[in-house]
């Protein structure tokens, strides 16, 4: 399997890490699965398996930086080579911007913007020797607009876009590209958790915010974890070598600038 490109996923056990996994997989990557939820990620590995492509599972917490730099070595270790890391794992919380306390927005920070740092750092070390790899991260609609009772989250994807904007420049002389994808409304367990927190806060029916959500969505449907992973096959190619520094919107049209 020396010749496969290799990629690391984190937040890989389920929702749009778990499709950009399965993707990449079929587009000929080996693919490093990271997960906290270790039998999640291990049922990803077992469909992987089963389309006849490579995977090694190595469960940890992104926001524990050693974990993450000892990751990134059992992969280049295992494969020689690194040449995507898709740092995708996040959390949210739906709180009102007055309720936010410190131990939530240092909760939030540690997973969405150290773990997005040290997965950024720990692959570039790699890429920079190889002269070569892609740096993909995972913003949001939220990280371009503020969103009610989203704003210590808005904040860390807003932080990801200037990190990633900042890494681009820094690590384009070693042909290294740095890229974010902005998701709006996915299907996923996240979207389950920000409808639940709402209908508290809003006093609305279970199920009511995500559907006025969906409504409001030009291209009339929910986002799929899929639609997410066809342009991550993109910003992980060949094809995407001359983009750097962009925070992609595939939102289904929420968001036009
Ligand atoms: N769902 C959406 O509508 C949406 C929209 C915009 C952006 N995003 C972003 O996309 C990414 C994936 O979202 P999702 O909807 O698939 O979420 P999800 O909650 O369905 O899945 C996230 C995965 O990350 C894992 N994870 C959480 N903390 C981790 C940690 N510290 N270390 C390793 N793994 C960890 C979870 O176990 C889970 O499997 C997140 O960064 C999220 O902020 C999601």
């Amino acid at each position: 399997m020396k010749g496969n490109k290799v990629a690391i996923i984190t937040g890989a056990g389920g929702g749009i890490g778990r499709a950009i996994a399965l993707r990449l997989a079929k587009d000929g990557f080996t693919v490093a699965l990271n997960d906290v939820n270790e039998e999640a990620v291990q049922l990803v590995s077992a469909e992987i398996t089963s389309i006849g492509q490579e995977s090694l599972t190595i469960p940890g917490d992104i926001s524990d930086r050693e974990q993450v730099f000892q990751m990134v070595d059992k992969v280049v270790e295992r494969f020689g080579r690194l040449d995507a890391m898709v740092a995708n794992a996040g959390i949210v919380q739906v709180k009102p911007f007055i309720e936010i306390t410190e131990e939530d927005m240092e909760k939030i920070f540690r997973i969405n913007v150290f773990g997005t740092l040290f997965c950024m750092q720990a692959a570039a070390k790699v890429m920079m020797k190889q002269k070569s790899g892609k740096i993909i991260t995972a913003s949001s609609t939220s990280g371009k607009r503020g969103v009610e009772f989203l704003s210590h989250y808005a904040a860390t994807k807003f932080s990801v876009i200037g990190m990633t904007q900042t890494a681009a420049k820094e690590l384009a002389r070693y042909g290294i590209t740095v890229n974010a994808y902005c998701p709006g409304v996915v299907g996923t367990k996240m979207w389950e958790e920000i409808d639940q927190k709402m209908s508290e806060y809003l006093n609305v029916p279970l199920g009511e915010t995500f559907k006025n959500r969906v409504d409001n969505i030009p291209l009339g449907r929910v986002e799929e974890p899929e639609d997410v992973a066809n342009l991550l096959s993109f910003l992980a190619s060949d094809d995407a070598n001359y983009m750097t520094g962009q925070a992609i919107m595939i939102d289904g049209g929420i968001v036009f600038s």
